[in-house]
């Protein structure tokens, strides 16, 4: 009991299947209960038998009552067993793979992030990188697809697993059952930063998330600016220069921050980047250090990463870039 404490200790929190947020989550950790509770009678019948056994007089079965023991107990009750089973679990399927609901949102497996792109009914596209937000209560349906190599797309609160690969488009649908914040993960090898590359699901109030959507499609906003909201025009002197040495160093040629001129596809979507919690994918705290670090030692942190390192760059320069980052809202 003792030594199952620690392994105990995983069954809750924000990536733990056993603690679910979701629909098909829930019909995941039912299905885990029921096989588990199963599997423990089966193993407390066999205890008791053998147990009973144990305590007989060592003497010959007849030939019958050994074939009949093992005809009930070998063949036909674990043929019952599994059959109920089966049939328990193959009845929970169909629910799970309905269609969605109006808002589609395209997700990308790429080395090693997670491109998002947001496709409102009605709306433009809104594209966004290694976090998911989810109105609470609805249906949303997810096409998984990936440009080069397999990964596997796995959020354990809120659904199963879905491969993602390369050259078709897999469907899952997520439909939360309560909000929070959530984590994600890759759950297929993909390379050497495979480990790194997780994403955060906040699941909000559907006003709020409305509210959310419209704010992430608008171009970047420099946040001490928020009196009089300039839109991406850099708010103080050390921001301008930040986003005039993230321009002059050919950052825009892979990043995109929309209302400026960095339109690049290459990397994650950066607009909002001060919005989101991590940095490289689920890697480092959005912190300043940990921004400073990401720019200048982009391959030590994430070994096998696209984008090379920029410790070339006085550290000024890099400071300064950083804290621009930090204050795209
Ligand atoms: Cu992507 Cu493992």
């Amino acid at each position: 009991m003792l030594l199952a404490l620690p392994v105990l200790g995983g069954c809750s929190g924000v990536q733990s299947a056993l603690d679910p947020a979701g629909f098909e989550a829930n019909a995941v950790a039912r299905l885990f209960w029921v096989m588990l509770g199963a599997a423990a009678l089966l193993w407390v019948a066999v205890l008791g038998l053998a147990r009973y056994a144990s305590r007989q007089r060592q003497q010959p079965w007849r030939h019958h009552s050994a074939g009949r023991l093992i005809l009930w107990c070998g063949a036909i009750g674990p043929t019952l067993l599994l059959c109920a089973l089966l049939t328990y679990s193959l009845l929970l399927m169909p629910a799970l793979r309905a269609s969605g609901g109006p808002l589609q949102i395209d997700v990308q497996g790429e080395q090693f992030w997670w491109r998002v792109r947001y496709q409102p009914p009605g709306g433009a596209p809104v594209e966004s990188a290694n976090e998911i937000r989810l109105p609470v209560g609805q249906r949303v349906e997810l096409r998984l697809s990936s440009p080069d190599v397999i990964h596997s797309f796995w959020v354990p609160a809120l659904a199963g697993k879905m491969d993602v690969i390369p050259g078709r488009t897999n469907r899952l649908v997520l439909e939360p059952t309560r909000t929070g914040r959530f984590r994600g993960a890759c759950a297929e090898f993909c390379g050497a930063s495979h480990a790194l590359m997780a994403f955060t699901v906040e699941v909000m109030e559907p006003e709020a998330f409305a509210a959310w959507l419209a704010h992430e499609a608008s171009p970047a906003e420099v946040s001490p600016a928020q009196a009089s909201p300039a839109q991406a025009s850099p708010a103080s002197a050390p921001a301008a220069e930040g986003q005039a040495l993230f321009l002059q160093n050919g950052c825009g040629a892979c990043h995109t921050v929309r209302g400026t001129a960095a339109a690049g596809r290459v990397g994650p979507d950066l607009t909002h980047l001060a919005s989101r919690p991590t940095l490289g994918a689920g890697t480092l705290e959005n912190t300043q250090a940990n921004r400073m670090r990401f720019i200048a030692h982009t391959r030590e942190i994430k070994p096998s990463a696209l984008m090379p390192g920029f410790a070339m760059l006085p550290e000024e320069d890099i400071a300064a870039i950083a804290a621009w980052l930090g204050m795209l809202r």
